[in-house]
């Protein structure tokens, strides 16, 4: 499968297909300038990227699952239909199930560009009786990655759905870290019985666990990584709420594909459709964007 993948949309020195973790059929994208990402078949799960200088700006958990029917811990999650908890699995089932590779190209600025798509399945008609198109797009340039979601609604009833870009970010040091750009927005505490408050901080810190949905945020956060002295500019459209999840010590110990001290280098910023779900009629369709764009912070 890898070898018929590569011959048809390896791309010479940009784009190679490889047998990534336990066999899993990889994606390895290379931009010119020297920066790259890697993105999985398996959730379409975009698991590293990396700047120029080859410093990794995701978070990939050293205990995470790579096998079928259970998600990655790590780089961007792709949820969709379900956030969090419900009748379906946590996160829906979108994480878990296997896309296919569209297309792959370069640009004539030099992006590098990979397409992916999921449909439903036997398995994803009995937990889940509405048929579906997913289109996951990720383009990279030399410092930003876009990565474009859309939904569409391919059978004959409605349905609601929420949809998010799960991403953890590698940070040098969550006692160094620091996001901008929130305050001012209604925020739900997931670990306080979701109460809604408004966000006052100029600069949200981290000194213990963090499960806040931001309604209706912004559409620019900046996130500090300060002990590495890095920027990452979060820009997003059609994308509404954004999710902070930092999950400290005690949940950390709990989660079997999650290191017990790795809450101290990762924090979760999460773009998408989480607190209005959207009722997509036949033929419907939904796109959200969101652009990931790394810097060095300036002294
Ligand atoms: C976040 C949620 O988005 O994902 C948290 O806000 C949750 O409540 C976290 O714990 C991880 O979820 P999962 O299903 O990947 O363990």
């Amino acid at each position: 499968m890898i070898n018929a993948l590569q011959a048809d949309y390896g791309i010479p020195g940009l784009v190679s297909i490889v047998s990534g973790v336990n066999g899993l059929p990889k994606v390895v994208i290379t931009h010119a300038s020297g920066s790259s990402m890697e993105i999985y078949l398996h959730g379409a799960h975009i698991t590293s990227w990396k700047d120029a200088a080859g410093h990794e700006l995701f978070f990939l958990s050293r205990e995470s699952w790579f096998a079928p029917g259970k998600p990655i811990r790590g780089g961007i999650p792709v949820i969709f239909p379900q956030f969090g908890g419900g009748v379906l699995p946590s996160h829906g089932f979108a994480r878990t199930g296997d896309w296919r590779l569209l297309k792959t190209s370069v640009s004539d600025s030099g992006r590098v560009v990979v397409e992916m798509s999921l449909t439903e399945s036997p398995e994803t008609m009995a937990m889940w009786p509405h048929k579906f198109s997913l289109k996951l797009k990720a383009l990279l340039d030399e410092q930003t990655l876009t990565v474009s979601y859309h939904v569409a609604n391919t059978g004959d009833s409605d349905f609601d759905f929420q949809a998010v870009l799960h991403t953890y970010f590698y940070v040098a040091d969550i006692s160094q870290t620091a996001i901008h750009g929130l305050k001012g927005t209604t925020l739900i505490d997931s670990l306080r019985d979701r109460v809604r408050e408004v966000e006052d901080r100029e600069v949200i810190r981290f000194s213990g666990e963090t499960d806040r949905i931001y309604v209706n945020a912004p559409d620019r956060v900046q996130l500090d990584d300060e002990g590495d002295r890095r920027t990452i500019t979060i820009t997003k459209t059609g994308m509404p709420d954004v999710v902070v999840w930092n999950p400290w010590i005690s949940k950390s110990q709990k989660m079997p594909d999650f290191g017990d001290d790795e809450y101290e280098r990762m924090v979760c910023i999460e773009t998408g459709l989480i607190d209005n779900p959207l009722c997509l009629d036949p033929k419907g369709e939904w796109q959200g964007e969101t652009t990931f764009s790394a810097s060095s912070i300036q002294s």
